[in-house]
């Protein structure tokens, strides 16, 4: 699969273990930032990560910033967009059976790195349900 990544900078360390995560499992990355623990704003990396999605670049995309939140309503702005933000297993992977997330968000001043790399996991191996689920999503827009 082909994934796009972006933090800032309260989860640059975090970003940085879950590239190499991705790297091992056998996916292509594409690393929009941020680079470094510089102070940034989180949109403009959601912007990026959501921009590789809806242009076809990418499949998914995983966003972290300090608690998620932030990410996840950056990008839930954008239509294409459904991003999930999580702190466990099972939201990890209900976000993908039943509501199709094609982003993912964490938080890395709520989770540790062993957890958020087991979500990470098990969210690109869930697959959406569809049926009754494609019905209700197909009501966003
Ligand atoms: C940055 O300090 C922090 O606000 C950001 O990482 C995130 O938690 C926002 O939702």
């Amino acid at each position: 699969m082909n994934i796009a990544l972006g933090c800032d900078h309260g989860a640059y360390d975090l970003k940085e273990e879950i590239k190499l995560l991705l790297a091992e499992l056998g996916h292509a990355v594409t690393d929009a930032g941020c680079h470094s623990l510089e102070s940034v704003n989180y949109p403009d990396y959601a912007n990026a990560v959501c921009g590789k999605i809806i242009d076809g670049s990418c499949d998914r995309g995983i966003l972290l910033c300090g608690t998620g939140i932030g990410m996840s309503m950056a990008a839930n702005r954008h239509p294409e967009i459904r991003a999930a933000l999580c702190h466990e297993l099972f939201t990890a992977a209900m976000s993908r059976e039943h509501n199709d997330a094609n982003v993912l968000c964490m938080g890395a001043r709520v989770i540790g790195p062993g957890l958020a790399a087991e979500m990470v996991r098990v969210w690109l191996a869930t697959e959406f349900a569809a049926g009754r689920h494609l019905t209700r999503i197909e009501m966003f827009s």
